[in-house]
């Protein structure tokens, strides 16, 4: 089973994340991380900046990978999400440029794109921690519903909904690709620890789906059900659909400290 944490606040998430990603990368100079983006895990990366700050690290051989791109934005483009990593993540932590790799999303290369970026997944070794945000549809990632669980990088429809839901980052909602790029439910699992950070009341369906709901590519949230080290980080809204809540805070509240995340 997943372990679950609710806790207090993003803050409060971010904290905990970003220092388990600490304890990585000071065990392992190259340690991989699997980079999400969306508004999710912000508090993890600036609390990690934060901690980087205070506590300074060497992070240059620190490899990331993003978990997905939209199709067809031109180079630059303030909401592709090769810009959003650099801006939010290589930029703040002082990562090594070289090292962040985002799906290719350019048309005119795109077939060949999914291939490759699992072969450089390979090539650094596999992804040591995998940061998580899920969609209102229930996806990780890009990965909609009907994905399947073996599902490796390709080109993907963004639903309808997710589309909506990304309006709010471009002008128009026309603006919002209809094709993505995205790490496939395969690729997501082989990552050797999951983190999956959830917030607020509009989460709460996709959390208890994915927790607790059966294992069905109808909620691609459900794959981590599958995955041996799975860490759930909810703030109370984002935890509210959850039928054994009580019980995931018995079991955290007694957790023996050595264990960590
Ligand atoms: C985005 C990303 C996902 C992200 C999800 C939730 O579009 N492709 O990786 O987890 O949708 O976004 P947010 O964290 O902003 O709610």
């Amino acid at each position: 089973m997943a372990e679950i944490v609710v806790v207090d606040s993003k803050q409060a998430a971010g904290e905990l994340v970003a220092a388990e990603i600490r304890r990585l990368i000071e065990a392992t100079a190259d340690t991989v991380l699997g980079l999400a983006t969306g508004s999710t895990p912000l508090p993890v990366y600036a609390a990690l900046a934060a901690s980087l700050l205070t506590h300074p690290l060497d992070v240059s051989r620190v490899h990331g990978f993003a978990l997905d791109e939209y199709v067809g934005l031109p180079a630059g483009h303030p909401e592709s999400y090769r810009t959003v990593i650099t801006r939010d993540v290589t930029g703040p932590l002082g990562l090594t440029p070289a090292n962040i790799h985002v799906p290719n999303g350019d048309r005119a290369t795109l077939e060949g794109a999914g291939a490759d970026y699992e072969r450089a997944i390979d090539a650094a070794g596999g992804v040591d921690l995998q940061i998580l945000g899920i969609g209102r549809t229930g996806h990780l990632g890009f990965n909609e519903p009907g994905s399947s669980f073996a599902s490796l990088t390709r080109v993907k429809t963004l639903a309808p909904k997710s589309r909506a839901d990304n309006a709010r980052f471009f002008a128009s909602p026309d603006e919002v690709p209809v094709h993505c790029i995205t790490q496939g439910l395969g690729t997501i699992r082989r990552a050797r620890h999951l983190v999956l950070l959830a917030f607020g009341a509009e989460k709460a369906a996709a959390i208890a789906a994915a927790v607790e709901g059966p294992v069905s590519a109808s909620q691609p949230g459900s794959a981590i059900q599958l995955h041996e080290h799975v860490t759930v980080v909810l703030d109370e809204a984002a935890a509210s659909q959850l039928v054994n809540g009580d019980y995931y805070r018995y079991i955290w509240a007694n957790k023996p400290a050595w264990q960590g995340i």
